[in-house]
């Protein structure tokens, strides 16, 4: 039986390792972490990730081929495989390439860790995101400590988007894996095929050099940013112009040659991958002397940032300049739907403008709890990408926020309401009750162009949608 460990239970360690596991009973799958309560988690009926369909997944095979454990080195130990799907995060302490380098640290110890406790030779696979040329780094580690036993490295970077994480591991458009181009690495990409070969179509496996792989999914993430910076841009062009962007969006979607996805104009895209993943091809643009390559993909951080001020200021300045003492209902403080993930939501920095001109905020997400949003306002930029248990943050709570389990209730009294995640519950509100509780005039302010303006204008809002005409 093919043993497989990967180091990292979360985001992507969880749903991949429990996919590999179901589509390939003859493989026996140990997902570790050193986080004693995310393994715990895992192994309890509350797993702790929200993704649709996981729960269904898990339960099939957790105890028969998928195990979870904190015994981080026997798993290696025994593997035959193993997947490192750490963080990395981009790197805050001073030093070179600070606030934009990706910050190995994690990865590096795994490697180290690896080398120092096997006993058999091992395909090691990068799932994590990582700058090009990362695998030379690690198999100079993992060679240099190695004690006669062989490595071959390989580069798997993972495409999943959290909330269909299910769906995409299902049916990816693509694996990709990166190998040497040896008879041992043109072996190990095969190993790696054949996993993957369970469930995924031959030709839909790619397989291309280690730097290729590495680069592309930088590349896929700067193109997908790129994407939702240009409607976005749009968007505030329509606002100006009278033009509509939802139409714009979707004329141009229907070239064939651009296509459907990634035109939604929003608030501005969250997580911390697209903004971690171009700073660090920025960084590696300027590393090269290619300043004006490295400028340009800036420009689709800039944007995001703009977008997210604008809609802030848009709030203060529609409400008579001032929100002081004001009471705004924030619905949805999540990244996006279906996830309870806020990392770099653009909702913290809305929320933090907002607070920055003395609101009161009353805040639902059906999926963030209030210890992670209160911890979300008290943060540093860039600590979102450390796992809390790894850099441990004391939060103060912040007096002007609340936090509340239904929508109604925070708009009760509101003054404003910014919708600011697109949680399908937020397209059925009953939008005539809550006008009826709210301050006169009431205000919804729509980050994700989910709501119907005509009807909340009929019923009495004034009402604020990116793009839109006002
Ligand atoms: P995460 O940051 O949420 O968690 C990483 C986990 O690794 C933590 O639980 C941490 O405890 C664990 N860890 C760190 N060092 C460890 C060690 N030495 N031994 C054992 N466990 C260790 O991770 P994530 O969101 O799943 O992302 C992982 C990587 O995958 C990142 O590089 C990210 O860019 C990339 N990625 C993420 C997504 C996504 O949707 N989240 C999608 C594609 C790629
Ligand atoms: C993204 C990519 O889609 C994945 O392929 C990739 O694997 C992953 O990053 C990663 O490397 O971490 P994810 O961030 O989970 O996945 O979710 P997306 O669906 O890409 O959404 C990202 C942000 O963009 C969200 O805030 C979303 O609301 C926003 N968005 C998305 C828009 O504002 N408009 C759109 O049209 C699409």
């Amino acid at each position: 039986m093919v043993k497989i460990c990967c180091i990292g239970a979360s985001y992507v360690g969880g749903p991949t390792m429990a996919v590999i596991a179901l589509k390939c009973p003859s493989i026996e799958v140990a997902v570790v972490d050193i986080s004693v309560p995310r393994i715990n988690a895992w192994n309890s009926y509350q797993l702790p990730i929200y993704e649709p369909g996981l729960d269904a997944v898990v339960k099939q095979c957790r105890g028969k081929n998928l195990f979870f454990s904190t015994d981080v080195e026997k798993h290696v130990r025994e593997a035959d495989i193993v997947f490192v799907s750490v963080n990395t995060p981009t790197k805050t302490t001073r030093g070179l390439g600070a606030g934009k380098a990706a910050d190995l640290t994690y990865w590096e110890s795994a490697a180290r860790m690896i080398a120092d406790v096997s006993k058999s030779d091992k395909i090691v696979v990068e799932k994590s995101t990582v700058p090009v040329k990362t695998t030379e780094a690690i198999e100079k580690i993992l060679t240099h400590n190695s004690k006669g036993i062989k490595f071959q490295i390989l580069s798997n970077p993972e495409f999943l988007a959290e909330g269909t994480a299910i769906q995409d591991l299902f049916n990816p458009d693509r694996v990709l894996i990166g190998g040497r181009e040896t008879p041992e690495g043109n072996k190990a990409v095969q190993a790696l095929k054949d996993v993957y070969a369970h469930w995924v179509p031959e030709d839909r496996i790619l397989t291309t050099n280690l730097w290729s792989a590495e680069l592309s999914k930088l590349a896929v993430n700067a193109f997908l940013a790129q994407r939702i910076s240009s409607v976005n841009a749009m968007s505030a062009l329509c606002e100006a112009t009278g033009a509509d962007v939802t139409q714009v969006s979707y004329a141009v979607s229907k070239d064939t040659r651009i296509g459907p996805k990634f035109l939604n104009a929003s608030v501005g895209f969250g997580r911390s991958c697209f903004q971690k993943d171009i700073l660090n091809l920025v960084y590696i643009c300027e590393c090269n002397g290619l300043l004006e390559v490295a400028e340009y993909w800036k420009q689709v951080i800039k944007i995001n940032e703009y977008q997210k001020n604008r809609f802030a200021n848009r709030v203060v300045s529609s409400m008579f300049n001032t929100v002081s003492n004001k009471k705004i209902a924030i619905l949805g403080f999540a990244f996006k739907k279906d996830t309870g993930d806020t990392r770099e939501t653009p909702a913290i920095d809305v929320c933090k403008g907002l607070l920055g001109d003395k609101a009161r905020l009353s805040i639902f997400d059906p999926q963030v709890t209030v210890d992670q949003i209160q911890r979300d306002l008290t943060m540093k930029k860039f600590d979102w990408d450390h796992p809390l248990h790894l850099q441990p943050i004391s939060p103060t709570t912040v007096k002007q926020v609340t936090c509340v389990w239904d929508a109604y209730e925070a708009t009760k009294d509101a003054h404003g309401i910014c919708i600011l995640t697109e949680w399908d519950e937020f397209k059925n509100l009953d939008f005539k009750r809550i006008y009826d509780n709210m301050q006169k005039p009431a205000f919804v302010f729509d980050g994700r162009n989910i709501v119907n303006v005509d009807q909340l204008r009929e019923i009495g809002f004034i009402v604020y949608s990116i793009g839109k005409p006002l």
